[in-house]
């Protein structure tokens, strides 16, 4: 069956979805968007993403036209037309269609596209294994706390990863430490403790990173959140990604030295099973 996306108002089959070149979303990575996993047909966490898409919109001052529940209910009716079972939905949102300034056109109508996408969870391998990443310095920019269009360098890290032969990578910002993954947060545990950078321009606020925390409280663990350099990270028992798409993922080995045992430990797999225990209960 031929996708079907949400454009500007319309349904449309994915061979007919498009958009304007003129649009500032392809000419300048100048809008935002959100990933809403789908589980047996349910969304997890529909609400939490739709406001940080609202809230991401509202710091680059796009205004938007739709109200919290219009975007709901096009994020529901997208997944109903495409029979979504266990997949994504992305939305995407640009400041629109205007004759190419860098400056914000007057009177133009933000483009919004909705569109599933199948989901993509770390195979039965890594799953098993444990991821192997590399560091890289961060060259993003301070504004890593919204969702925008403009992925660039996640683009190339990411790619670097691929390079290198290894599952993803982990951003070192000079003076600030590791941040996050590619496209995920990070937890590291030791001692008791669950570690997690602070909220921060540095980081992408994961609605997975604040439920993960949710779940290591409910799991009797401390929490701290901590700038994290790499060496402490490198000594840790056990270090684990987190997102929408990887849910929770141990990591087992960092630029070729391997984390803790190895292999994936206790502490992630306890987190993930309590994580997917909350999917169950709001999906199932
Ligand atoms: N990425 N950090 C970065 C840089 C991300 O791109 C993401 C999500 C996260 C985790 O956010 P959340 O828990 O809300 O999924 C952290 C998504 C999955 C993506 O770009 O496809």
């Amino acid at each position: 069956m031929e996708r079907i996306f949400f454009i500007n108002g319309h349904f449309v089959p994915a061979s007919e979805a498009f958009i304007s070149a003129e649009d500032r979303g392809f000419n300048f990575g100048d809008g935002v968007y959100e990933v809403v996993h789908w589980y047996n047909s349910q969304p997890f966490l529909l609400e939490e993403h739709i406001d940080r898409l609202i809230e991401s919109a509202h710091v680059i001052r796009i205004e938007l036209p739709w109200t919290k529940d219009e975007l709901i209910e096009i994020a529901k009716e997208t997944a109903l037309k495409n029979n979504l079972q266990d997949d994504y939905i992305y939305m995407q949102i640009s400041r629109g269609k205007a004759v190419r300034q860098h400056s914000f056109p007057v009177n133009i109508k933000p483009t919004l596209v909705m569109n599933t996408q199948p989901s993509a969870k770390p195979s039965d391998e890594v799953r098993q294994k444990g991821a192997r990443v590399i560091t890289l310095p961060d060259i993003r920019w301070l504004h890593c706390d919204i969702k925008a269009l403009s992925a660039l360098a996640n683009v190339l890290a990411k790619q670097a990863a691929k390079d290198h032969n290894v599952d993803d990578v982990l951003y070192d910002r000079s003076g600030v430490g590791i941040v996050e993954g590619g496209s995920s947060n990070i937890f590291y545990f030791k001692d008791n403790k669950l570690m997690t950078p602070p909220l921060s321009p540095y980081i992408f606020p994961g609605i997975t990173r604040g439920k993960v925390i949710e779940v290591a409280y409910e799991c009797n663990f401390e929490v701290e959140e901590k700038v994290l350099s790499l060496p402490e990270v490198l000594e840790a028992e056990e270090v684990m990604l987190a997102s929408t798409g990887l849910e929770v993922l141990s990591v087992t080995e960092i630029n070729g030295r391997k984390i803790g045992a190895g292999v994936p430990g206790p502490i992630a797999y306890k987190l993930w099973q309590t994580y997917m225990q909350h999917v169950k209960e709001a999906c199932y």
